[in-house]
This record gives structure tokens, sequence and C-alpha cells, in this order.
């Protein structure tokens, strides 16, 4: 049975992670490999429940400390029901968004303290983390933009630009803390261009892996 393998895809909110997420599925799925696809927050029936109360912009009184435990928890179970079990049947996990994310917009985003977040992401991780993340990097001007030429913004797209170029600053200083494990892509290139990107190196580091394994 080939290892599995856990793929986190970060980035600001109109950054193309969905699109490019999707993309390397097909591209592994179509070289053959057992992959799943799944989300933060979410992932569960559970944790899709916790999705809607925090993303609804009607729940604007919930505290960020009720916010990160509402993240954390969905998380813990995202982790028991769906990524945990997958990688040690050998599946390829790739989800969208995972702990960095609250780093970034509970801790830069909502300058919660780092040792909280540190404390709650081992308890709702219990010492699962990705193998290799993509952080799809774009100023947050441009990201809001695109996401605001979508529609109807939610609890989190709709706080202001200065809450999302933390956000930015902060996953760009996770990249910065941890080179070996986190790309950084400049997501103002083309969907193909992307896409291009991506595929080769997540096949490289499959491969390798597969000849360590
Ligand atoms: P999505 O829209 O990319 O699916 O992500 C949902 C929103 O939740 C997005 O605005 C980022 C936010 N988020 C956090 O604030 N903390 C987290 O830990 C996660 C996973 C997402």
């Amino acid at each position: 049975m080939t290892r599995g393998r856990f793929i986190t895809f970060e980035g600001i909110e109109g950054c193309g992670k969905s699109t490019q997420i999707g993309l390397l599925a097909d591209h592994l799925r179509a070289a053959g490999r057992n992959v799943v696809l799944t989300r933060e927050p979410g992932g569960t029936p559970a944790a899709e429940a916790i999705r809607a109360i925090l993303l609804d912009p009607a729940q604007d009184a919930l505290s960020p400390t009720t916010e990160l435990l509402l993240y954390a928890a969905a998380r813990a179970q995202h982790v028991h029901q769906v990524i945990r079990p997958a990688v040690k049947a050998g599946a390829v996990v790739l989800c969208d968004r995972f702990a960095d994310s609250t780093e970034a917009y509970q801790g830069g985003g909502r300058a919660l303290s780092h040792e909280t977040i540190d404390i709650l992401r081992n308890i709702a991780t219990d010492g699962m983390g990705p193998d290799c993340t993509i952080l799809l990097d774009l100023p947050a001007a441009e990201g809001l933009a695109r996401t605001r030429s979508r529609g109807e913004l939610d609890r989190i797209e709709g706080e202001p630009l200065a809450f999302h170029e933390r956000v930015r600053a902060a996953f760009l200083a996770i990249a910065a803390r941890e080179p070996e494990r986190v790309i950084v892509i400049n997501a103002a290139a083309s969907v193909e261009a992307i896409a291009g990107e991506i595929g080769p190196r997540m096949d490289a580091l499959l491969c390798a892996e597969a000849q360590e394994a």
C-alpha cells in the first residue's frame, strides 16, 4: 500500500485556491492516485454545520475566542473522521485550508495570542499536520476585489482591508518560518500557469516520497 499524504492549500480570500485544489485533484486522479478532496471549516456533517455558523453574517456577535474555538472544534472532528483515516488508508488528502488559516485569521487578523492558538492546534489536530502546503499569495486588495465581484460577502470576507492585509502577512510569516513545508505561489498568474506550476511539484513530491517509503 502507498503511503498516505496530507497536502493543504492556503491563502487569503479570492486567491483561487478552490479552483487550484480541484485541478490538482483531477491531475492526481488521472495519474491513478486515490485522492480525498476536503475543506475547512467543514468536511464532515458536524463540521459543515459549524461552518454555517462561522460564515453567517448574521452571527456578528461572535467573540474572537468563540470563533477560534469553533474553528478548532470543526478541525478536531474533521481530523478524527476524515483526514487521519484517509491518510492511514494510503490516500492523498487535499485540504482547502487547515491550521495555518487559524494562525493567519485568528492570530494575524483577530490578534489572538499565539500561545492560545498553539494549544488549540495541538488539541484539535492531535499531532496531524500537512506534509506540504501550497500558499497562493496575492495582495489583499486584489483578493477582496475578486471576492466582491462574486456577490455577497460572508462574515469573514466582510472584514475590512486592513484585517485581510494582516492575514496575508501572517501567511507569509508562516512560509518564511517553514520554507521546507510551505511553497509560495504567485496567485496573480493565470489559472493555467498556476496549475502548471503546482502539478509537477506535487508529482515530484509524491514520487520522491514513494521512493523513500
Ligand atoms: P473558505 O471560504 O476559503 O472556504 O474559508 C472559510 C473562511 O473561514 C475564510 O474566510 C477563512 C476562514 N477561516 C478562519 O478564519 N480560520 C480557520 O481556521 C479556517 C480554516 C478558515
